[in-house]
């Protein structure tokens, strides 16, 4: 017995120093305070609408697994556009009986029926209603994509589907994504839809919402290296102008080949056809990043604001983000969006929404400080935005390293003499999932006054970067492996002087 017990301890001695297998810490990519799912895929965000106090987002979502498959409209509501609380899933994939195919639920928008114009409200009340894609499909071979409609009178948490379903059909396998508004002038409803192939968007309209006749087409312009997606089309007042012009937005081609990114168009809309203020035969893009896509915005938000959500992800390598089993995918902060015009003509500003703003606590700040190399901040972590007036000075960079730890880090840097913005996530961690993911980010952008205004919005596996006020914008995704979240402000070639930093967690 004894004998037996000493041969134990000598084994659990000699095991016990032999050297233990490293831990590889499992890193937590989900965002602390942008959306994203508890569980599953997620896609474009549909039928974002105001109603009685609260945002509605429904999105593009798979119930049973966490890639791209079974297209239906989940749904959350929010107050504040921060915090959101999730509700049932809205609208499912139909089961159709007959041919064994089945119709997912793609893209689309939704509207408040004040007026009832559909019939479909009840007790004097008109419904909400949601316009989708009904994608028609056998074991994934496309069949039909058509315009159906659905329609709720409890909020949005339940849902009838329209018997006269579609609504829409040009008998088609693409044409998708219907953003439906009400054009106030004519007292009349306007979807504007994708034809994808053809690198154009077309304009219905309608009395009742079930009825649509064709008006006007409009594209072949600007980006067609892409399919064109999820349009959309607002009206936005000019700054210190007294005019409006009309913006219309198409998911499609990217400044990068052969990535997808959003464009957008300035012009007029009479009510019947878009008119661009020029032919477009160089694209203007929204992003410069790889990460937002498939961005639309609310309809109905109280005091006419246009605020823009968007995906952060892209088709090039979305159903292999390295996010765990869980879940898989994630929205930009909601953007509110306004025009300005100067020589150059009318050009968008995007701004996170200023609830966001609302949510900062200033943790962390500097002024007036010279760096003639590298200086890093007291400072870490890997949620939280940072702030920072830059005056490069003689440097010829001048710049920021994010969630930097041993070996990795994304890089933010300014090239004083191409004016241009980079967002370099080469050495940023994982990017090995998907060969199209390393990448550098470049966008041109010029100081004012000698100065760089940035904002930077870091949370987990998400950057955005909001420059000059919101002039320009780059969103990306990033997975580091290591989580010492380090921030390094450097400058190269010279001093630059980096005036204010500042760093704020975010209320979530
Ligand atoms: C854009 C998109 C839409 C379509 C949806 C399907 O990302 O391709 O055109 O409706 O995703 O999930």
């Amino acid at each position: 017995m004894y004998r037996l017990l000493v041969v134990s301890f000598l084994f659990l001695f000699f095991m016990s120093c032999k050297e233990k297998p490293k831990q590889i810490a499992m890193m937590d990519y989900k965002p602390a305070y942008h959306f994203s799912p508890d569980s599953n895929w997620m896609n474009d965000p549909n039928g974002l609408v105001y109603y009685n106090g609260e945002y509605h987002l429904f999105y593009q979502y798979n119930p049973f697994g966490n890639k791209w498959g079974h297209m239906s409209w989940a749904h959350a509501v929010s107050k504040d556009l921060m915090h959101w609380k999730g509700l049932p899933i809205a609208l499912y994939e139909e089961k159709n009986t007959k041919d064994n195919d089945t119709t997912m639920i793609f893209s689309g928008s939704a509207v408040i029926d004040s007026h009832n114009t559909s019939g479909f409200g009840i007790n004097g009340k008109g419904p909400m209603l949601a316009i989708y894609t009904s994608h028609v499909h056998n074991n994934l071979v496309p069949i039909a994509q058509h315009q159906s409609i659905a329609y709720s009178n409890d909020n949005g948490v339940t849902w009838t589907k329209y018997t006269g379903n579609p609504v829409l059909d040009i008998k088609s396998i693409e044409f998708r994504d219907p953003k439906v508004f009400w054009y106030t002038p004519q007292q009349k409803w306007v979807m504007v839809v994708s034809k994808p192939d053809e690198h154009e968007t077309w304009f219905y309209q309608s009395k009742n919402l079930k009825d649509w006749s064709f008006m006007s087409k409009w594209g072949k312009s600007g980006d067609t290296a892409r399919v064109w997606e999820c349009p959309d089309l607002i009206e936005l007042p000019v700054a210190g102008f007294n005019e409006t012009k009309w913006v219309l937005f198409s998911s499609a081609g990217h400044p990068q080949k052969p990535y997808v990114g959003m464009q957008y168009f300035v012009g007029d809309f009479d009510g019947t056809k878009f008119t661009p203020d020029h032919e477009y035969k160089e694209p203007v893009y929204l992003d410069f990043g790889k990460d937002f896509y498939a961005a639309v915005s609310y309809n109905n938000a109280p005091n006419n604001r246009k605020i823009m959500v968007g995906w952060l992800n892209n088709w090039e390598y979305a159903n292999d983000i390295p996010t765990g089993d869980k879940w898989r995918g994630a929205y930009a902060v909601p953007r509110e969006l306004s025009l300005v015009k100067d020589e150059k003509g009318y050009r968008l500003i995007q701004k996170p929404v200023s609830e966001f703003d609302a949510a900062r606590k200033e943790v962390f700040s500097l002024s007036n400080k010279k760096v003639d190399s590298t200086f890093d901040l007291t400072y870490k972590g890997d949620s939280y935005e940072l702030e920072l007036t830059i005056e490069p000075g003689k440097a010829k960079y001048a710049g920021v390293n994010i969630l930097k730890s041993e070996g990795e880090s994304t890089i933010l840097k300014y090239d004083v003499g191409l004016n241009q913005l980079s967002l370099d996530r080469t050495h940023s961690g994982n990017v090995s999932f998907n060969p199209k993911f390393p990448s550098i980010e470049k966008s041109t952008v010029f100081l004012k006054n000698g100065l760089l205004h940035l904002r930077v919005l870091v949370d987990k596996s998400v950057v955005e970067v909001f420059a000059n006020g919101g002039e320009t914008t780059i969103t990306d995704l990033v997975f580091p492996t290591k989580k010492e979240g380090q921030i390094q402000l450097f400058s190269e070639d010279g001093n630059a002087t980096f005036k204010e930093v500042k760093v704020y967690a975010i209320n979530n």
